[in-house]
């Protein structure tokens, strides 16, 4: 880390596009050479001592936001669902089937796209096919992501009878000008009123997501909405930087890119967002979310325990997470796998009886060790160098001379040595993800472009 001229500030000089590191090696690493068979190794190798999170793709929204970044296509009409929901529920009996032993369901998680959009029947489909195919432990948390656009009160009631205990809401920004340059129009009251059904169902956890570095967004109009997030009291805030990414998803050029704020107004954004937060009483996990103090994540993390996986910062202590639906990621000891991405391909996979794996990832001695490394800076913003040596042996030693050399050239006071532990600095927290960079050892084969890192 050398300081190419004293007047750059921090984030333009720690700001360069990096990785998420939502798992590492990060998926443009996946190849072909992972393939069905090679998945149906892994979950053969599955065992009653594991513990499996089950998460299910809806790749369908009945809108098109402008800066979305998902897997989804917008359809107004459900057949397309429908079809869709008939496939999936093949994929679950197809899996069950291929998985050893009989590991006990800790999570479901519906993800998107807005998984909102499915009909109450066939939520209650899902879950009931899920429950058959499956070991489900005592309580698990079952999560969904809601576009709150698409709640009615049967969807409402479906969900308390699916035993729905978790919502992740999309709000965004309140803001009338914002959410006109990014084509989601969404009312504060309806937001609070789909809040409070969702509570009312014995949801007992809500969070939601907000973005800054949005077009037209100033400090102004997000402590704004800041404040009017706060005041609907959620669990749970992830606080997103805006990705763009137009050469990936071809509908983010509807944004108007002269009104999108420079390096430095983005990172002002996220700082002001992220101190409003704290001083509303939420605690800082990792570099996007925020919780409450009795929250079972921020309890989490205080203990060492929070995780880094697909869906971002997670308590979920699950041993191997099972992807399914188009375009969902899976992730056993072994490996990484990545469903087919398009609904056609994978629905045709589905029909002649075919586990849909279209790439993955095996992981050699090397990569486990980098990815624990990664995931405790991610999660810890600190890495013992004892548990690291404990943990890997030999393996460990090159990686603490990494270690110790981004510590020893820092000269902005993001990455420091204190006893046996690297400690990642509150002014370092943001630049997370380009400290974890440094331990990628992939990242240099270039096979990606990336967003920026603030
Ligand atoms: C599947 S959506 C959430 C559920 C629902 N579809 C909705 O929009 O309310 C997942 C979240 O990803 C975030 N997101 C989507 N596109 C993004 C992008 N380009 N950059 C950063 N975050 C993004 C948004 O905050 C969004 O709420
Ligand atoms: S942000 Fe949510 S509702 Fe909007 S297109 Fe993306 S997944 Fe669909």
């Amino acid at each position: 880390m050398t300081d190419q001229s004293a007047s750059i500030s921090l984030a333009q000089k720690y700001g360069s596009p990096v990785p998420r590191y939502t798992s590492y090696p990060t998926a443009p690493h996946f190849s072909e050479s992972v393939n069905e068979g090679t998945y149906r190794g892994w979950l053969g190798a599955l065992g009653g001592s594991d513990t499996l999170s089950l998460y299910l793709h809806v790749p369908f929204c009945d809108r098109l936001c402008w800066f979305c970044g998902c897997h989804t296509k917008q359809t107004l009409r459900y057949d397309p669902i429908s079809t869709y929901v008939a496939h999936l529920l093949k994929e679950i009996d197809l899996v069950a089937a291929a998985v050893g032993g009989a590991p006990k369901v800790s999570n479901v998680h519906f993800g998107g796209g807005s998984p909102s959009m499915l009909r109450p029947d066939d939520l209650g489909r899902i879950i009931a096919r899920l429950r058959a195919g499956f070991s489900f432990g005592e309580r698990p948390e079952i999560s969904i992501e809601v576009d709150p656009g698409d709640i009615t009160p049967d969807r409402v009631e479906a969900m308390a009878e699916a035993g729905l205990s978790r919502a992740s809401i999309g709000v965004q920004d309140f803001d009338e000008k914002v959410q006109e340059a990014i084509n989601r129009p969404q009312s504060f009251e309806l937001t609070s009123e789909v809040i409070s059904a969702m509570r009312g169902a014995g949801v007992h956890s809500v969070n939601l997501d907000v973005l800054y570095g949005l077009p037209h967004q100033t400090e102004t109009t997000l402590s704004s909405t800041i404040q009017q997030v706060v005041s609907l009291a959620p669990d749970r805030v992830a606080l997103f930087g805006y990705a763009h990414v137009p050469w990936m998803k071809t509908h983010m050029k509807m944004i108007d890119e002269s009104a999108l704020a420079d390096i430095d107004g983005r990172f002002a954004q996220a700082q002001l967002a992220a101190s409003l937060l704290v001083e509303a009483g939420y605690e800082r996990i990792g570099f996007d979310h925020f919780a409450r103090h009795d929250d079972t994540m921020a309890v989490a993390a205080r203990g060492g325990r929070l995780r880094r996986n697909f869906q971002g910062y997670t308590d979920d202590p699950a041993s191997a997470l099972v992807g399914m639906g188009a375009s969902a990621i899976g992730e056993t000891v072994q490996g990484y796998v990545q469903n087919i991405v398009p609904t056609g391909l994978y629905m045709a996979a589905i029909k002649e009886g075919r586990l849909p794996v279209a790439k993955g990832f095996a992981l050699g001695p090397e990569d486990i060790a980098r990815r624990w490394v990664i995931e405790r800076l991610m999660c810890d913003m600190a890495l013992s160098q004892n548990a690291t040596k404990e943990k890997f042996g030999e393996l460990a030693g090159p990686i603490l001379l990494e270690a110790a050399d981004l510590a020893q050239g820092d000269e902005d006071g993001l990455f420091v040595a204190d006893g046996d532990t690297y400690r990642v600095t509150e002014a370092g927290r943001p630049f997370v993800r380009v400290l974890a960079a440094h331990f990628d050892a992939y990242l240099k084969q270039g096979k990606a472009r990336h967003s920026v890192a603030v």
